[in-house]
């Protein structure tokens, strides 16, 4: 198998030995782009180990949302990216007997166990940075190929020793899942976990899977948001994570240093993007955005991050959105954020038509929808606490995106790198969504936003949980000030008072 942790391997192997056990199952999933690649990595692996299924996702995985999943009768129910964190109500309708949850995720896990449990902050891998939702899943679709090669047609005769793979006859060339990595790879990007700018971990072994079954191709390139996509000008305008006077945030900035290359910026009319320029015109272009940000004073640590590891899927058509690890997520994120899972599943179930052209139109609500939502933060501003800061969109930024504008919005004037950012957004008449983002440095330094989250939502109602860098929650409408004091605090306290 992959990884380098055989008790992770060994928990997967459990869990697809149980998963062979079941007559059908229940697949359930988060609203994400981690949640979708989750689901369609579990599905691809539960259809090829030919074990019934039906998938349904959840915004978001509350007390209401299991007995809803209960409700359904399925005796085996599959988590994924989801399903730690509610570990204490899901053990409750477990031991009603209502059924058995196997959960592929990468929450930080509630204060109970269950037996089928595949989570890698379980086994010393961090669930924030080294193995997303998609990750674990896609381990686990790696031990149900294992397993169902020993256990033909799904019998419930279980292997006795697991799959060692040792009888490989009629071997589907697939059969070892392995090319499902690529969309482990977009998942584990799109949840933010290629921090300064590649994979790390767990999910370096992920992707070295997918360049192998030969679905993917890393290399180093230029570290912007949109080289599928985005015309050369307004991949250098929006590129604004690293910030280099004149280009950044400066269309007309953006123009001339493009046009002082001696570069041709267009073809038939239209301008051209990154992904079309030969090798060495794209050499050319980043050795003069690397000298224009030295030339205007971009400490270097910054210029580092102009350049990253690229995760191409390149049976993709060069300027598809789904050639690209990240541009794939955001356009999942523009499905089933909006309720439509079914849209994205069915991009990354392979559906290049209806599904696709689906996706597509969703993707320019939900960029429109992000720029409107940066727009607002920027221009009201947010508050400053003493450790935290943070914002109230009302009914002004949908409750499944705030905590994505939250962190864009970090970094722009007025919004500091060095305090986590706490959002609010209506979620319903009764209930309000928070989201908070921070980064490395903080988490270094002692913050844990899921502990944060999850112990100052309970204490006014509410309930929330997360990663140590990025947590959400409920709380019940009227109680954020209370909430919001208690969170100060409780940040203050992990980063100890002097800063
Ligand atoms: O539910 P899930 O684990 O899939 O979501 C993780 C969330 O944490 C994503 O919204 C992702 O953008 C965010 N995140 C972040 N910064 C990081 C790591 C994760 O904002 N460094
Ligand atoms: O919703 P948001 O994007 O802010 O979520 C950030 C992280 O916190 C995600 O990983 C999400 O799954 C998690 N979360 C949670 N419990 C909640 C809300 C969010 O574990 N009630
Ligand atoms: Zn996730």
């Amino acid at each position: 198998m992959t990884g380098p942790v055989p008790e992770l391997e060994e928990r997967a192997t459990a869990c697809a030995r149980r998963l062979c056990a079941a007559d059908r199952v229940l697949l359930a999933s988060h609203i994400d782009a981690d949640g979708l690649t989750s689901a369609a990595i579990a599905a691809s692996a539960l259809e090829r180990a030919e074990i019934p299924f039906e998938a349904v996702f959840e915004k978001q995985l509350d007390g209401e949302a299991i007995a809803g999943i209960a409700a359904r009768e399925y005796a085996t129910v599959l988590f994924t990216d989801f399903g730690s964190g509610q570990l204490d109500v899901i053990g409750r309708h477990e031991r009603a007997g209502e059924f058995t949850p196997i959960i592929a995720d990468h929450h930080q896990p509630a204060d109970e166990e269950t037996e089928f449990h595949l989570n890698p902050l379980l086994f010393g891998i961090n669930g924030a940075s080294e193995l997303s939702g998609a990750g674990a899943s896609y381990v686990l679709a790696r031990a149900l190929a294992d397993v169902a090669e020993t256990t033909p047609g799904g019998d419930s005769e279980l292997a006795a020793d697991g799959g060692t793979g040792a009888e490989t006859t009629d071997r589907h060339p697939r059969a070892d899942n392995r090319d499902l990595a690529a969309l482990a790879v977009v998942g584990a990007v799109g949840d933010m976990q290629a921090s300064s700018g590649e994979l790390h971990g767990a999910n370096e072994a992920i992707v070295d899977d997918a360049v192998e079954a030969g679905v993917l191709e890393t290399g180093t390139d230029l570290a912007l948001y949109g080289k599928q996509t985005r015309p050369l000008p307004k991949l250098l305008e929006y590129a604004t994570d690293v910030y280099v006077p004149g280009i950044s945030n400066d269309a007309n900035g953006a123009l001339r240093f493009l046009d002082g290359l001696d570069l041709e910026l267009k073809e038939d009319g239209e301008w051209r993007r990154w992904a079309e320029l030969t090798a060495e015109e794209k050499q050319r272009l980043a050795s003069a955005l690397v000298q224009r940000a030295v030339s205007r004073g971009v400490p270097a640590s910054k210029i580092d991050d102009l350049v990253g590891t690229s995760y191409v899927l390149d049976a993709e058509p060069v300027g598809s959105e789904l050639r690209d690890a990240s541009e794939f997520s955001t356009l999942l994120n523009a499905t089933a954020r909006y309720d439509r899972a079914d849209v994205g599943l069915g991009v990354c179930l392979g559906d290049r038509e209806d599904a696709l052209e689906r996706a597509r139109t969703l993707l320019r609500t939900h960029r429109r929808n992000l720029s409107e939502g940066i727009d607002l933060v920027t221009s009201e501003g947010v508050t400053h606490e003493e450790h935290v800061q943070w914002f109230h969109a009302g009914d002004r930024i949908r409750e499944t995106i705030v905590g994505i504008v939250a962190g864009m919005a970090v970094g722009s004037e007025g919004i500091s790198r060095e305090k986590p950012i706490v959002a609010f957004a209506n979620k319903n008449e009764d209930e309000i969504k928070v989201s908070a983002r921070a980064n490395h440095g903080l988490v270094r330094r002692g913050l844990d936003l899921s502990a944060v989250l999850g112990e100052a939502s309970r204490e006014v109602g509410g309930d929330g949980g997360g990663h140590d860098v990025a947590a959400g929650a409920t709380v019940p409408n009227g109680e954020e000030e209370t909430f919001l004091e208690r969170v100060d605090e409780i940040v203050g306290e992990q980063l100890g008072s002097e800063r």
